[in-house]
């Protein structure tokens, strides 16, 4: 595991953009599962100004780590998101973008994705295996969509699993730690003091940090780096 500590979000947002750009660089074809949240909005604005005519973007495809079961349309879908700070700014062929249907009845769109995971990936003892997984870590110490309350869900026998935020309810299809463990890399982009205490529980293994779904992150086929800025890292 390597820790990168930077400035601030928009530093963290520039380096890891760098790396990105390199790992694609040369790539046949390169799958990346992107995380949602605040923090990835600064990341895409970024490789999009920076990079957005740098990168061929046709040998690229774009899946979710995971997704809010709303609409498309809706502020909270992450694919929303990415339209806006990317893919609206980028030359990428509409069938690169292989979003979870929030739209759909959750428990179906689960194993919709899964089965289209199972097609697109290679699979590593029959785990479909990301080049890259981008994930972010809630101040609860949730990732993707696996939070604290039911982190059960980790262990999910299928690729894709249906989650429930636990204060707003709200429905989510995520990808399962399996899923997450078998990318040959994994980022963490994890920036603001709100962050601080549950990265440095999770990085100094202190008492009880197993509980958080973050800590499960390993990457056991390949490297995990977190990209961290000051004040996520103020504590460790
Ligand atoms: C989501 C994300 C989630 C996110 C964390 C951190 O759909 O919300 O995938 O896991 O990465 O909540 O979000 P911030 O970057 O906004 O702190």
């Amino acid at each position: 595991m390597e820790v990168k500590i930077y400035k601030d979000k928009q530093e963290v947002a520039e380096r890891f953009s760098k790396y990105f750009a390199e790992l694609v660089t040369d790539a046949q074809i390169f799958h990346v599962a992107l995380s949602g949240g605040s923090t990835p909005k600064v990341v895409f604005d970024v490789l999009a100004k920076e990079y957005g005519n740098k990168i061929d973007w046709a040998n690229i495809h774009f899946y979710w780590g995971d997704e809010r079961c709303v609409l498309p349309s809706d502020n909270d879908s992450n694919y929303k998101m990415t339209v806006e700070h990317l893919f609206s700014k980028i030359e990428v062929p509409k069938e690169n973008i292989h979003r979870i249907l929030g739209e759909n009845d959750p428990n179906n769109e689960a194993m919709r994705y899964a089965n289209l995971l199972e097609i697109n990936l290679d699979r590593v003892e029959g785990i479909p295996q990301f080049d890259l997984v981008i994930l972010g870590m809630g101040d609860d110490g949730h990732t993707a969509s696996i939070f604290p309350h039911e982190i059960e869900l980790w262990d999910a026998k299928d690729h894709c699993l249906v989650a429930t935020h636990p204060d707003s309810g709200q429905k989510r299809v995520s990808i399962n730690g399996k899923v997450i463990n078998t990318a040959k890399e994994v980022a963490f982009l994890v920036t603001g003091e709100n962050k601080a205490e549950k990265v440095d529980e999770i990085h100094n293994q202190k008492e009880g940090y197993e509980k958080y779904p973050a800590s499960l992150v390993k990457s056991d086929s390949g490297q995990l780096v977190w990209f961290l800025d000051k004040e996520a890292a103020s504590n460790l």
